[in-house]
């Protein structure tokens, strides 16, 4: 009975560290990094896309902070507890100047930090992943332009969020979809433009793609809505079938909700998180909120 009991554990304790070995945080190598040409305007495109602000923002009683930069601060509580997005402007010791940008890489696609530990995934790099590598290298050229807030970065309020960081290298084996996204050639240059907008820096899946008891996406139930991620009593509603339960009368439609929000009567667009995500969409270039529009309303 003794034998058995050992061997159980022992087996157990292999099992273990072969997952944690598979699941130990990898970066995106130097040597990876495509030659390219920085472009800070798409990247801040990218960057009012991607909601980065959202998360990023000061703290609401700071007061003297200036509320358009990535200083970090602000409170996001989750479910496992509160974080405190941190500061991303290119302050050299309280922010991400000295960092090279394959690291930056790295974060924003295998949530891998510099000092080689994993990100939580209320940082929702899971979608961040599906975004090319050019695209990120130009977000982090549009951080760099621009200026340095000195704004230290608070820790998670997290009950063993060392032992969380350790672990979700295995739960990312399962969660991260397939990499960067790549073109459906049958259809149009906008519908494939619209599905990376969503399903990369837009991070919609986040709210509206319901998730399993293990916090994986249920792919079979893709964008259907069901409980908030954070928590509470919101909902997040489906974006399936908006045409036909005749939410929208068109795509267009879908298009002025994305610019104008409830100010002009489009409802069920404020709470929980979406007022944010309708502002920063009200911001983008009419043609990706077009290609937007166009993607959501094909799917049925
Ligand atoms: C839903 C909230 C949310 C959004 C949206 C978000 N982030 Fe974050 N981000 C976080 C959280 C939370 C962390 C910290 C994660 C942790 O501690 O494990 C983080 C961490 C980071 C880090 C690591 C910083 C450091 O000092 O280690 C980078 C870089 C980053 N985010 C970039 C971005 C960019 C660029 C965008 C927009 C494309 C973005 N984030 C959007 C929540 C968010
Ligand atoms: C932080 C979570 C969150 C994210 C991220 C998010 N949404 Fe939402 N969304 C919601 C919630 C919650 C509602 C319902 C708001 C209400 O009822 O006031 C909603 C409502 C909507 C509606 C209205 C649906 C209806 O039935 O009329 C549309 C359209 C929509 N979201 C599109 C998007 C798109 C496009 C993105 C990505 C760019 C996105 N959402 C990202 C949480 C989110």
């Amino acid at each position: 009975m003794k034998k058995i009991i050992l061997s159980v554990i022992v087996a157990g304790l292999a099992v273990g560290i072969v997952l944690l070995y598979l699941g130990r945080p990898i970066p995106v190598y130097p040597s990876a990094m495509p030659a390219h040409t920085p472009d800070a305007k798409n990247g801040a495109v990218l960057f009012t896309a991607g909601g980065c602000l959202s998360c990023h923002k000061p703290a609401e009683d700071n007061k003297t902070a200036d509320k358009s930069l990535p200083s970090g601060g602000a409170a996001l509580k989750t479910p496992i507890g509160t974080f405190y997005p941190p500061n991303l402007t290119p302050d050299n010791k309280t922010g991400i100047g000295k960092w090279k940008t394959w690291e930056f890489v790295s974060a924003m696609k295998n949530g891998v930090s510099p000092d080689m530990r994993h990100y939580l995934p209320a940082f929702p790099y899971t979608s961040y992943a599906a975004m090319t590598v050019p695209d990120i290298i130009d977000i982090h050229a549009y951080l760099k332009t621009l200026k340095p807030v000195a704004s230290p970065s608070r820790s998670a309020d997290i009950p063993v969020a060392w032992l969380l960081r350790l672990g979700v290298g295995v739960w990312k084996l399962m969660a991260m979809g397939d990499g960067t996204y790549q073109e459906d050639s049958s259809q149009s240059a906008t519908w494939n433009r619209g599905a990376y907008l969503v399903n990369g820096p837009g991070h919609c899946g986040e709210c509206h793609t319901p998730r399993n008891f293990m916090m994986i996406w249920q792919m079979d139930k893709y964008m259907a809505g069901g409980p908030h991620p954070e928590g509470g009593k919101d909902k997040v509603p489906s974006l399936r079938g908006l045409i036909e339960r005749k939410k929208y009368k068109d795509a267009k439609d879908l298009v002025s909700a994305f610019q104008f929000g409830e100010a002009f009567g489009y409802e069920d667009m404020s709470s929980g998180g979406m007022g944010s995500v309708q502002t920063n969409l009200s911001k983008l270039p009419e043609s990706d909120l077009q290609a937007i529009a166009v993607y959501l309303t094909s799917l049925k």
